[in-house]
Parts: structure tokens; sequence; C-alpha cells
């Protein structure tokens, strides 16, 4: 990448206490993403699972690049730029099954590792071209939790070093085990960094998803890890079931009635971050001895969902400690546009957002809702797509129309003249401000800079 001639959007303005608005609200922003971001980050493409067979293909679209990832062999996969090198028309569209790819302009043809298959007329070129010339250019690519990661950036760093240390908090959890549950995509109505703002922070959650807290923890530190960023509770716990700590004092309710709660809403009203088992698993709850203590019911509960689990010939993460679940937080956000919640192990959402083409104020959103299922249980496929995000058949549920609710407003609220910036809550919304601190340094200094590289804790409040 060029070295900037000067900081545009100097990193230092973003700071943990203010956010300028026009991160995301700047045409100028959107337009400097396109050059200096999305051609130099590794960012996800598809699932493993989306293609299983040699020949699968799914063309991954960021603004105007579009990427075609395809299963070249039992263990290999291959990505090129979707651009025929002939007279630049676009190879393939959505996804599908192919045995090469042949141009529909002039029939010249490739085969799956991109090299040139077929030249109509090539005595007409003479010797004009070398190989290399006539087969698709190349894009990295490399896998992590059963995602395809793409960079088109030759000279990129490795994906493993790009993710560090993600893989070392988050490994054991064997995502690539996960399958999905569903599969939606919608155009949003504002950019793609404050959707994600949605997500990578609990500080919203009292306000924004009341019926969560009398059930839930929400009270949260978040932080920096490198580039990525994560959040966490400060009570030692890896369960989320208590009232949450910032309500008055009530008399105690059962730890039974807590688990109850929030499975129950999170599989009604998310399906996601509560599997179908659990779900089914909460009539077992009442045989759970009533003499035993919170933390002796936790350990049953645990213990009946890892049991029925590998019953069912679901692949279990064997290898999670509590230990190891404590230390790997409840969400992250991996630089620069995917958050994933994984606390409940065998149902994890992810979320993915990208720019919707220059347009600062809208964006595609995708969410994944990811589980573990048993044997021969995942569902077909079926990937949603919906170009508007308030279309009654997409059917999002309470938790997520409760986030979709504010984002049509922020983006408004951010356009007044009375509006410089966010002012952030500099414990719960550092995850939000360290991201934007590193996309600006990404963009700033090239994807080798090195100060979002270190880990940035959260200042204790006063
Ligand atoms: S543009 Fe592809 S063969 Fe001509
Ligand atoms: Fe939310």
């Amino acid at each position: 990448m060029p070295q900037s001639p000067f900081q545009k959007f100097p990193t230092e303005d973003v700071t943990r206490n203010f956010l300028p608005r026009e991160d995301q609200c700047s045409p100028e922003y959107a337009k400097l993403e396109a050059e200096r971001l999305w051609p130099y980050v590794w960012q996800i493409a598809c699932r493993m699972e989306e293609i299983p067979n040699v020949g699968d293909f799914v063309t991954y679209e960021v603004v105007d690049e579009s990427i075609i990832v395809v299963r070249t062999g039992p263990d290999e996969i291959s990505a090129h730029h979707n651009v025929c090198p002939h007279r630049g028309r676009q190879l393939t569209e959505g996804c599908g099954k192919a045995r090469f790819f042949k141009c529909r302009f002039h029939g010249w043809e490739f085969n799956l590792d991109g090299s040139n298959k077929a030249v109509i007329d090539r005595k007409d070129f003479g010797d004009f071209f070398t190989d290399e010339d006539i087969a698709l250019k190349p894009v990295k690519v490399d896998t992590w939790g059963g995602f395809v990661f793409i960079n088109m950036d030759p000279e990129c760093e490795p994906l493993a070093d790009f993710l560090s240390p993600v893989d070392d908090y988050c490994g054991r959890f064997n995502f690539e085990n996960l399958r999905f549950r569903y599969y939606k995509t919608a155009i949003m109505p504002c950019n793609w960094k404050t959707a994600m703002g949605f997500f990578n922070e609990f500080y919203h959650v009292q306000q924004s998803h009341p019926q969560l807290i009398e059930h839930m923890e929400d009270y949260s530190n978040s932080g920096g890890f490198g580039r990525h960023t994560a959040m966490w509770y400060d009570n030692d716990s890896i369960y989320p079931f208590q009232r949450s700590s910032r309500l008055p004092p009530a008399p105690k309710l059962d730890v039974r009635d807590h688990i109850r709660g929030v499975v129950t809403e999170f599989h009604n009203n998310l399906g996601a971050m509560a599997s179908g088992r659990s779900y089914r698993l909460l009539e077992r709850l009442d045989g759970i001895p009533a003499h035993l203590s919170d933390m002796e019911v936790l350990g049953e509960w645990a213990r009946i969902q890892v049991e029925e689990a590998l019953a069912e010939g679901a692949a279990w993460p064997m290898e999670l400690t509590p230990e190891y679940m404590l230390a790997s937080r409840l969400d992250w956000h991996v630089f620069p546009n995917t958050i994933y919640l994984h606390g409940s192990i065998d149902s994890v959402i992810w979320y993915r957002f990208r720019p919707n083409g220059y347009d600062p104020d809208t964006c595609i959103m995708d969410v994944w809702s990811l589980e573990l299922y048993g044997e021969g249980q995942a569902p077909p496929l079926k990937r949603e797509f919906y170009t508007d995000w308030q279309d009654p058949a997409a059917k999002w549920g309470r938790i997520l129309d409760q986030d979709f609710a504010n984002m049509l407003a922020v983006r408004k609220g951010m356009k007044s003249r009375a509006f410089k910036g966010s002012l952030m809550n500099p414990i719960q919304e550092l995850s939000v401000t360290h991201f934007y601190r590193c996309l600006r340094e990404f963009m700033n200094e090239g994807p080798k800079a090195g100060s979002g590289r270190g880990e940035v804790m959260p200042e204790a409040a006063e």
C-alpha cells in the first residue's frame, strides 16, 4: 500500500471517550475504506460447508471487488478475482457448482485453479501473452474456525498472524463443527460500522433489550486484543444466569428460572445463542435436585447438555475447561467486520458487515446462526436475502427487532449539525472505540502498522 501523503483522518482523534462522526457519515471516509481497507485486509468470504464438493463456488463481493472462492480439492480451496482477463466480464454470480469457468462474452475458459483452459482462436493472438496473462488473478485464501477468509493483497501477513490472539482465546470452541441454523442477509439503513456498533457492546442491553436483564448479567467490560476486541463480565462467571447487577435488590430467584428465562428468550426470539438441544433440555431442569447450590445446578445443567450432545453424535468441544471459557470472554469483534457471541458453546451467533457500495448510509449485514448439531441433524442450507430489512418475511425476532429499531434513528441523528461525535463509555464501549482507532491506523499506516497490536484494557471507573 502506498504511504499516505497526509492523515486525512488522524488516528489520535479517536479516543476512549470520543468518536468523531465522519467515520460513519462521510462519503470521503467510505471511499478511503474502498481504497485502503478492503483490498488489504483478511475478511470472511464464506463457510467451508458452503462449498463441500470440488467445483462448488461462492462469489464474494465487497464494494467494487468480486472474488470467486472455489473448492479445488478435498482439502483445497482457491480464490480468484472474478474478472475475465480478456475484456473484463465477470464470470460468476452468487453460488453454484462448476467443472470450469466459462466467460459468456467470447467463450474463454478457466480451470478451477484459475489457469486458462481455452482461448477461442488463440492462434490470432500469436505469442502476445503469457499463461499468467490469460489466467485468473489469484487471491490469498486460508481458513479458520470453518470460515474461508480471503485477502486481495499478495503481500499480506499470514491469516494466523492477522487473527492473533483470537485463536488462543477461542480456538478450543471448534467453530468448524458448527452448521447453519439460519443464514439471513439484509440491506440495513446505516453505515456498516454503525450497524456493527449495535453488537460489540453490552451497554445498550439495559435500555434496548430490557426483557433480558431480569435473567441475565449485562454489565460488561471490554477491551482491545491487537486489532480485535472482546467483551466480558467482571464477576468471574462463565454463566450469564442471574439478575443483572445493575438492578435494585429483589427476592432471589432460583437459578433454574434464570436458565429458563435466558434459554427461552434466545431460542424463541433470536434463534441463536441457545441451541434447539438446550431448549429441549429445559424440561430436565426440574429433575435437578432442589437442595443443590446455584453453582452445582449450573454444573448439572452443563453436564446434561454435554451428555445429550454426545448421545446425539455431536462433536462437543471436550477440551473446553471453565478456566478457558472464562478467559475466552463473551463476544469477539474480529477486525474489521465480523462479530460473534460464543458463550453458549453449541449455538453461536455470527455477524458480518460490509459497505453497500460507496453509500455511507446503508450496508449489507449477514446474520449467521451457527449450531452444533447431532450426527446428520443439520438442516439444509438456505440463504435468505432481504433488500428491505423491514420485510416481515425476515422474522428477525424480538431481540434483533430491538437492535434494528435504533439503526435508522442513529443514522439520522448523527447528521444533525449539533452532533460532532459520540461520547463513548470508556469501559463498556472501549470495544467500539478501539476498533475505530485501529481502522484509522490501518488506513493511515497500512496493514503492517503496529500500535493496534497490544492489549488495550478499560480504565477503572472512578
Ligand atoms: S470478456 Fe471474457 S472472453 Fe471476452
Ligand atoms: Fe442488542
